[in-house]
């Protein structure tokens, strides 16, 4: 019997085809997803990544909350218009603290991954409150209300420690100090010199929203800056070696 003649018993036995699809399939998986558990460096680790602190920790579940993802993305890709239009492709280390991810599926709005920096806190306080005040022709919803929402970091804790559950080495000592470092951070006038020893002195501390008030916007805005400006650019060199 020819090959193809004992492949046609396969291809006419939709039961023993979806058995060895199925088959194929598994031992194609294992070949590829197996090694990435035993492989020490599938990330590549990468100077000036860190956890996030709880302020930015809060407005990132605050990102989440809201749904910003459903129309930003959070991933450049290595292709020249995104590069050119967002900055430097995101690298997987630049995720490695997101549980769970942020990269999105879809860009009604641009992509988010680098906009720390790119514009001024009142400048985020403005558009959430009223896209359209700045950007006229913008679709994005109004979320004015972030700055009416005071918030204490009562529960941040609790986030933080679930993230370190998968994985993210947030330190006992950062963990005890949550709830003071999460005030601390809004407030220039506090005494944040523990914030900056715990999480390094690039920290951005102000007073976000501009409100004496603690808010849902400070913490949004504090996220927003801090995207895309924990690795330095101008001194990251990809590892060539593997
Ligand atoms: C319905 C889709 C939609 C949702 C939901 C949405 N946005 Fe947007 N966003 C846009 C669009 C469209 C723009 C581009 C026009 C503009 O700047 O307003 C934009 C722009 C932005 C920008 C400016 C980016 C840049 O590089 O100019 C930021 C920052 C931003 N959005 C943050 C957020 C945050 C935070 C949330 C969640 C609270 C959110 N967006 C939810 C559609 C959306």
């Amino acid at each position: 019997m020819a090959i193809l003649d004992k492949h046609k018993i396969l291809e006419t036995n939709a039961t023993l085809l979806l058995v060895f699809s199925f088959l194929v399939v598994t031992i194609g998986g294992i070949v590829q997803i197996a090694p990435l558990f035993y492989l020490e460096n599938t990330i590549e680790k990468v100077e000036g990544m860190r956890p996030y602190t709880p302020l930015e920790m809060a407005g990132r579940e605050i990102y989440i909350r809201e749904g910003c993802y459903v129309c930003h993305s959070q991933m450049i890709r290595p292709m020249r218009d995104e590069v050119e239009r967002y900055g430097h492709y995101s690298l997987a280390a630049e995720s490695m603290y997101d549980h769970p991810f942020q990269w999105g599926s879809k860009r009604t709005g641009p992509d988010l991954a680098r906009v720390g920096g790119r514009y001024s806190d009142q400048w985020h306080v403005d558009h959430l409150r009223d896209p359209q005040s700045v950007v006229p022709e913008s679709v994005m919803p109004k979320y004015g209300f972030l700055e009416h929402r005071k918030i204490d970091g009562k529960y941040i804790a609790d986030i933080m420690k679930a993230n370190a559950v998968v994985g993210t080495p947030y330190t006992e000592e950062m963990l005890a100090n949550a709830q003071a470092d999460f005030r601390a951070q809004a407030d220039p006038d506090s005494d944040y010199d523990g914030l900056l020893e715990r999480y390094g002195d690039k920290v951005s501390v102000r007073n976000f929203d501009g409100q004496p008030e603690l808010t849902e916007a400070d913490a949004m805005v504090a996220y927003l800056q801090m995207l895309g400006t924990l690795v330095d650019f101008s001194t990251f060199t990809p590892d060539a070696s593997r």
